[in-house]
């Protein structure tokens, strides 16, 4: 079992942790070592050892969309609470066309014993590819290393690629915070139902509510929004509708 270090929560005597050693280095410094993809970036490209296999990034999961997520570590409590969400919505993300990949900064054996152990226990199979990040070099590449959170350890992040291979949602957890997966579902949703319909998604946006209509860019189009009684027109750049989708 790998201690993990630098992790700023928890308390050491739960979690066997120490203050990070790098917590002055200057942002300058630290973004020359750890990378930190964007919105709108192509995913970056990288090779890696997995629980299904040697992959290359940009092979995985042809024509699918792809949510890549990191974990702490092994055989902790709430990474295996959260890896059993994304195992047991497999099927839905499927439905969804879309892949999953997880990677913590732990060997391949590790991996294996902790995919074993928790079927062992609850039943809950994870068998979806997990990536053995041991040299960092996927976690630093994806800014999923963060230095003043762990020096060892990946933070909960969650990158959300479309078919394309671009990046289009990214979210950051702490350590100590696990995520929601009805939100990652939700999210999921939201980016395909408005890449589908060319729409926008309010606040709290859910399956079956209203989306918001693209505002007007013309005076034209303005006066013609103005005149259309069939959406919910709060006024000529906040209108909604009702898709049936
Ligand atoms: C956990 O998954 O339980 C955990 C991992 C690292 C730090 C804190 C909690």
């Amino acid at each position: 079992m790998r201690i993990i270090t630098g992790c700023a929560y928890g308390g050491p005597e739960i979690w066997g942790i120490e203050k990070p050693l790098i917590d002055n280095n200057t942002m300058e410094e630290q973004s020359q070592v750890y990378s930190m993809p964007r919105i709108g970036d192509q995913a970056p490209d990288f090779e890696a050892v997995t629980t299904t296999g040697k992959m290359k990034f940009s092979d995985y999961a042809p024509g699918q969309w792809k949510i890549l997520f990191s974990h702490p570590a092994d055989f902790t409590p709430v990474c295996t609470t959260e890896m059993s969400g994304f195992a047991e919505r497999q099927e839905e993300f499927a439905a969804m066309n879309t892949a999953l990949i997880g990677l913590s900064i732990d060997s391949i054996h590790s991996h294996l014993a902790w995919v074993d152990n928790v079927r062992n226990n609850t039943g809950v199979y994870f068998k979806f590819p997990i990536i053995a990040d041991l040299d960092m070099k996927v976690s630093k590449l994806y800014g999923m290393l963060q230095p003043n959170e762990s020096e060892t350890a990946a933070v909960r992040a969650v990158f959300f690629i479309d078919p394309e291979n671009k990046i289009r949602l990214i979210m950051y957890y702490p350590l100590n915070v696990g995520r929601n997966m009805d939100e990652i579902m939700r999210a999921l949703h939201a980016l395909q139902f408005s890449d589908e319909h060319k729409v926008a998604m309010p606040l709290n946006w859910k399956h079956g509510d209203k989306v918001i209509v693209p505002p007007p860019k013309t005076l034209e189009e303005m006066d013609l929004r103005l005149a259309d009684d069939s959406i919910e027109r709060i006024d000529f750049y906040l209108a909604k509708k009702e898709i049936n989708a």
